[in-house]
């Protein structure tokens, strides 16, 4: 009877445990009419956007970049990419019509206090960074005499530009809280730090990493007109008529476009299938009411949901047991790329989530039913993100007309796209890619193409530097 008695209780826990999973289902339903609702909510909140400053949750902040790389810029310059988990330095030299003639990086990982310390401590230490990478190249680029280097700043987080070179913080997103910075201009906090470790450059453009990512693309493909990056977070840029950015006072761009940076992460809408989890993750962030959207399908969140539902799997339906293991109590142990690993497992015993689980969550001999449960609450997590990034994109498409195909006068539409999330989880770019393709129909599916800007971002900002030099006038070009 004792053995009775345990079939009972653990037939009891796996009901539980069925019900969680069929919850969380149902809440992330996103069927195509639902993604739809929510594109044209998107839609609706762009208008709003850039109808008035604060006219809508989304920023749609005006770049200051009106003319795109032509593919003639020349000469060396530098970048610099923050706004992740790592930070890099770029050289690239610039050939005109011959291209890209050398590119040189080096890639450095933010410690983690620096994240949350102070604005001197970051960009001091990246200043140092960017110090020793110009000390290594000796003197293979020099420049003519009394020629400054020039850099383009790639900050990827909501930033008031006054200028295509300056601009104040408005606040952090992803994993960066850093009080002091808020409300200053990043392109003074980076050229006194330069000072402070003695490199000669001028930051000559200061750009959202999705504004990099169109300049990057739109140097390889001229149809390029949207970049998206689906990373740590999530955001996308698009090249809009100048006319239709009401609250824009400056001088009409001749070219009679601007890039505007959405900042779409912090989009929000009745519609979007929230979760209990989705709220208490918000409760418990860094930014809490803020980048909801960003919350439900970048990759610095996707594992924290994952985690979530597992604990509560833990506490209610005893999963694991009776005891709730420990680590599965500690926020963003479970990191979207083991979530990654764990969806791919294709091994018949699902022996990568077994590890996995032992690894990280110390959780072994997990059975093969419960490796099951893990895997398809990978599948959950990641369809919902993926879909409704599918469902911004056509929000996007929506505002440009370009959802439709008209006889005779359809243009190419390619969108550049960045980003860990999308380079390295197969699953969640598959299925964004098939949802945008189901939400617009086969035939506007064949005039929209996605193409990977690797690095785009870094790419098009030093791009952007040679664009706004210093010297174009007085070199005549
Ligand atoms: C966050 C930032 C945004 C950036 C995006 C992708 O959403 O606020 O500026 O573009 O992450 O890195």
């Amino acid at each position: 009877s004792l053995i009775v008695r345990h079939h009972v209780r653990s037939s009891r826990r796996w009901v539980k445990t069925v019900e969680i999973l069929k919850e969380l289902e149902d809440k992330c339903a996103t069927s195509n009419a639902k993604l739809k609702q929510i594109a044209d909510a998107m839609t609706v909140e762009m208008h709003a956007g850039l109808a008035s400053e604060g006219g809508s949750k989304l920023k749609m902040l005006i770049s200051y970049v009106d003319n795109l790389p032509t593919g003639d810029e020349e000469g060396v310059y530098y970048a610099l990419d923050l706004g992740g988990t790592n930070f890099r330095v770029l050289r690239v030299q610039l050939a005109g019509k011959s291209g890209i003639k050398s590119q040189e990086f080096a890639e450095v990982s933010i410690p983690p206090q620096l994240m949350i310390g102070t604005s001197q401590a970051l960009f001091d230490y990246i200043a140092a960074e960017l110090a020793k990478f110009v000390a290594d190249e000796g003197d293979k680029f020099h420049l003519p005499p009394g020629r400054q280097r020039e850099l383009g700043f790639t900050f990827s987080f909501p930033v008031m530009q006054l200028s295509i070179d300056s601009g104040s913080l408005m606040r952090w997103t992803k994993g960066f809280s850093i009080h002091d910075m808020v409300g200053q201009d990043v392109v003074a906090e980076l050229t006194h730090a330069m000072k402070r470790q003695g490199v000669d450059m001028r930051v000559s453009a200061l750009v959202n990493d999705t504004v990099g990512t169109l300049a990057g693309g739109r140097y390889d493909n001229k149809d390029v007109v949207i970049a998206v990056i689906l990373g740590t977070g999530s955001n996308a840029a698009y090249v809009e008529r100048a006319q239709g950015i009401p609250k824009w006072h400056g001088p009409p761009p001749k070219s009679g476009e601007m890039v505007v940076n959405m900042e779409w992460g912090n989009f929000r809408s009745s519609q979007l299938p929230l979760t209990e989890y989705d709220n208490a993750l918000d409760v418990e962030s860094l930014n809490p009411n803020e980048q909801i959207f960003e919350k439900m399908i970048s990759g610095m969140y996707l594992g924290e949901l994952l985690r979530r539902v597992l604990y509560r799997m833990a506490d209610e339906a005893a999963l694991f047991g009776v005891i709730v293991p420990q680590k599965l109590k500690t926020p963003f142990i479970l990191r979207t790329p083991e979530m990654s690993a764990m969806h791919h497992d294709t091994s018949s015993d699902l022996r990568v989530v077994g590890n996995k689980m032992k690894d990280i969550l110390e959780i072994s001999n997990t059975s093969l039913k419960t490796r099951r449960v893990v895997v398809e609450l990978c599948n959950i997590i990641a369809t919902r993100g993926a879909r409704l990034a599918a469902s911004g994109i056509l929000g996007i498409l929506k505002k440009l007309g370009r959802d439709t195909v008209r006889e005779g006068e359809t243009p190419n539409t390619v969108i550049a796209m960045d980003g860990g999330l999308y380079e390295h989880y197969t699953e969640y770019s598959k299925c964004m890619e098939s949802a945008l393709h189901e939400l617009v129909g086969d035939k506007v599916s064949d005039t929209i193409k996605l193409v990977h800007s690797n690095d785009g971002s870094g790419i098009g900002a030093a791009l952007l530097a040679a664009s706004h030099s210093q010297y174009l006038e007085v070199d005549g070009s």
